[in-house]
């Protein structure tokens, strides 16, 4: 384990780079929005690769990240128009992604600064990562203390896990925005990686992306994944859902429901390199999101410009707009409990 400077925000704080290693995985994360800069795997012929979308310098973070590799909160996904009512307070949060609020507000957990720590335990290692949300961080209430752990295992697998505790009621929904191209970032689109998700039931959204509410059978539509197929296989059928994400950027209702143990809910394998992700979590939800907005602005430390369709993210979750929507899993953590979220991804070779 290893910390070097990556670069200094316009008000003098310091960025650290960390890496660490273990079971033939590399991971670069940054104090800066707890962001996963890289992540290097070997390919079924033992060639390394970065599979993860990111820059190789602070300014273009800061200055037009599209949230790759960082913790998402205080409330990850949308809130429909900023706006929820908790114990009877109306509460209004930034709007950030149309009418909505999306990921926490404009300043969310993303754009912050981590006090990271390295330990090691046995044959893992891994990062600790604290932060203290004030009471009224873009306007959610409660002073909300926020720990995550990044943790590489002997075999092969990296494991994160969420904590927090607050001394108000409040709403929260973290979780880790990685972009994966299994075949290495810049080597072009995901529509020939294969993808299983667990799910028979996903959530169908209005023009805004906000959930109707409905729990729809993937069953006839291009959200079956219950057997595996190709990303992009059924991504341009012109079904309302596509055209509304402009691909996939929609929340499964992971059959296992919420566990309070990791279990199986997707499995995405590079037929080219042959690396696999199996993804494991307690959460009931998963956003499924293909890249649908990269646009070709910008290019990565690959060297190579990022399109439409260039990656998949398996963003772990509650439901989105939960705060509103008192028949999904509730996301209200109060003071005395603890809020806990793992989510576990296996790599392998096929
Ligand atoms: C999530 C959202 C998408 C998009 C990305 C970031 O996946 O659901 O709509 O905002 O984050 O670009």
């Amino acid at each position: 384990m290893s910390k070097e400077h990556f670069g200094t925000l316009e008000d003098g704080t310091k960025v650290d780079i960390w890496t660490v290693r273990g079971g033939g995985i590399t991971l670069r994360v940054l104090s800066y929005g707890g962001i996963v800069q890289t992540l290097e795997l070997p390919d079924r012929h033992g060639h390394r690769a970065n599979v993860a979308l990111g820059f190789d310098n602070l300014d273009d973070y800061v200055a037009h990240s599209p949230y790759f590799g960082a913790l998402i909160g205080r409330y990850g996904n949308r809130i429909a128009r900023g706006r929820f009512t908790l114990d009877g307070t109306e509460y209004q949060v930034p709007v950030s992604d149309g009418p909505n609020s999306l990921h926490g507000g404009d300043q969310g957990f993303d754009k912050r600064v981590w006090a990271v720590e390295g330990f090691t335990d046995g044959g893992d290692g891994g990062l600790v990562l604290r932060r203290t949300s004030a009471d009224g961080e873009m306007g959610f209430p409660g002073t909300l203390e926020v720990q995550v752990v990044y943790t590489l295992t002997a075999d092969a697998r990296w494991r994160i896990d969420y904590s927090a505790t607050t001394d108000k009621a409040t709403v929260v929904n973290l979780t880790s925005h990685t972009y994966f191209n299994l075949r290495g970032e810049g080597s072009g689109g995901v529509d020939d990686h294969e993808a299983e998700i667990a799910a028979h039931r996903f959530t169908p959204v209005d023009a805004t992306q906000i959930p109707t509410g409905e729990l729809a059978p993937v069953e006839g539509t291009p959200f079956d994944f219950r057997t595996a197929k190709a990303i992009g296989r059924d991504l341009r059928t012109p079904h309302q859902q596509i055209l509304y994400g402009q691909g996939y950027d929609h929340n499964f209702v992971l059959d296992k429901g919420r566990t309070d143990l990791p279990e199986h809910v997707a499995t995405v394998t590079d037929p080219v390199s042959g690396r696999t992700l199996r993804l494991a979590t307690t959460e009931p939800g998963m956003q499924f999101y293909t890249g649908n907005f990269l646009a070709g602005a910008f290019a990565g430390p690959s060297g190579h410009v990022y399109r439409q369709g260039d990656a998949f993210c398996l963003e772990t979750q509650h439901f989105p707009d939960s705060p509103n929507r008192p028949s999904f899993p509730s996301t209200v953590l109060r003071p005395g409990q603890t809020y806990r979220s793992t989510t576990v991804h296996s790599f392998g070779v096929s």
